[in-house]
């Protein structure tokens, strides 16, 4: 059987790290790996393919940014080419960015059967892009993994049949477990030993510069507390620029590479995001999570984790943040299956088909 993967984001890339790794040992599957380069910095990409050992993908689509249509229409003009002469019997996505739900597109109309890992998440907010994808995938696609019970239950209310659907756990975690000990390992260099670690790439929360100015002036305020670290995706950092708020008192860097990334993650007092993949990361680590978003695709951070949604609240950050502070942090636990060996579940259960 011939499994050929597509990636172009930099989330894909945790995701299909371990499915490679765990679909080697089954010398009855070849396996191939397409790159759309929806994601194309070298910070945002290669450093990942090195640092979780992906090899160099077969073909590489070039794609680069634009908008929504124009990025998911060249996806699949570039990708329908590459299907066709390369006739795999299973085509693999992973997430909900615009290079799954493209791919997927495309399969579907040529009859190749579609495996989507990580199926079944739902914010039920039309507004995010990644929902409008993850719908869409979800009902083209033949084979479902889900990371939580939520994900089968969501599929089920959406009329997926249950002989589709297998709950394999977080692949996400897989490649946290793996590379932890190498996080672990890593010198922090001079940070204190309380700080807080953001990201934020959402367009509702990057897009508009009232709401970016807001988030902005809230993390200037808190940094005359506690140190703020801001690994700065490119998006953001080109809103920042093009609204010309000044920032110069936050520890911006550059997008860090995943073991940096990891490390910072793991020591950090708190997180505020509003990335889907950390909330999952830092239910798993245990540290506190504060999330500046309304509403999640993954409840169980919020159920189970240590993860607490403030959406664009300055109020409700700034409470939660000194709960945090006085160690009156919400406590989690690590939800059924993110234990490190989802890829190889999914590896078994394709090897079987
Ligand atoms: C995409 C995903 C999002 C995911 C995020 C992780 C979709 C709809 N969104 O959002 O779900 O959480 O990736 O990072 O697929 N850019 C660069 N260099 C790069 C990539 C992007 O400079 O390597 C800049 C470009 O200006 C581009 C912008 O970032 O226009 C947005 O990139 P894009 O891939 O369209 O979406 P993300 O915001 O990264």
């Amino acid at each position: 059987m011939h499994i050929l993967h597509v990636v172009g984001a930099r989330p894909n890339l945790m995701k299909v790290a371990p499915v490679l790794g765990a679909l080697k040992h089954y010398s009855n599957i070849k396996q191939s790996l397409v790159h759309t380069g929806q994601h194309y910095d070298t910070n945002m990409s290669d450093v990942f393919f090195q640092q979780l050992e992906i090899p160099a993908p077969d073909v590489n689509l070039g794609v680069g940014s634009g908008s929504h249509a124009r990025q998911t229409a060249e996806i699949m003009t570039r990708f329908e080419p590459v299907v066709l002469e390369r006739k795999p019997d299973m085509v693999l996505v992973y997430g909900d960015v615009n290079s799954t739900v493209a791919a997927a597109l495309v399969c579907s109309k040529l009859l190749i059967q579609v495996g989507h890992v990580e199926a079944g998440l739902r914010s039920r907010d039309r507004t995010m892009p990644e929902e409008i994808n993850r719908l869409v995938t979800d009902q083209l696609a033949d084979i479902l993994f889900t990371p939580s019970s939520d994900g089968d239950e969501n599929l089920a209310r959406e009329g997926v049949p249950s002989s589709k659907i297998h709950m394999v756990g977080n692949v996400m975690i897989d490649s946290l477990v793996r590379l932890l000990p190498a996080a672990i390992k890593k010198d922090l260099n001079g940070l204190p030993n309380r700080y807080v670690l953001v990201t934020l790439h959402r367009p509702a929360n990057v897009d508009d510069d009232r709401t970016l100015k807001s988030i902005l002036e809230c993390l200037l305020d808190l940094n005359t507390q506690l140190k703020v670290v801001f690994p700065v995706h490119p998006r953001t950092r080109q809103r920042i620029a093009d609204f010309g708020i000044d920032v110069a008192q936050l520890d911006l860097r550059e997008p860090l590479p995943y073991i940096e990334f990891l490390a910072l993650q793991r020591r950090a007092t708190a997180v505020v995001t509003d990335s889907g993949g950390i909330q999952e990361e830092t239910t798993f680590l245990k540290v506190p999570c504060l999330t500046l978003r309304s509403n999640t695709e993954r409840p169980v951070t919020i159920l189970q984790g240590t993860n607490i949604l403030v959406g664009q609240n300055r109020d409700a950050l700034r409470t939660e943040l000194s709960k945090i502070l006085d160690g009156k942090q919400k406590q989690g636990s690590i939800p059924p299956l993110w234990d490190g060996r989802a890829g190889e579940r999914i590896a078994g259960i394709l090897s079987k088909l």
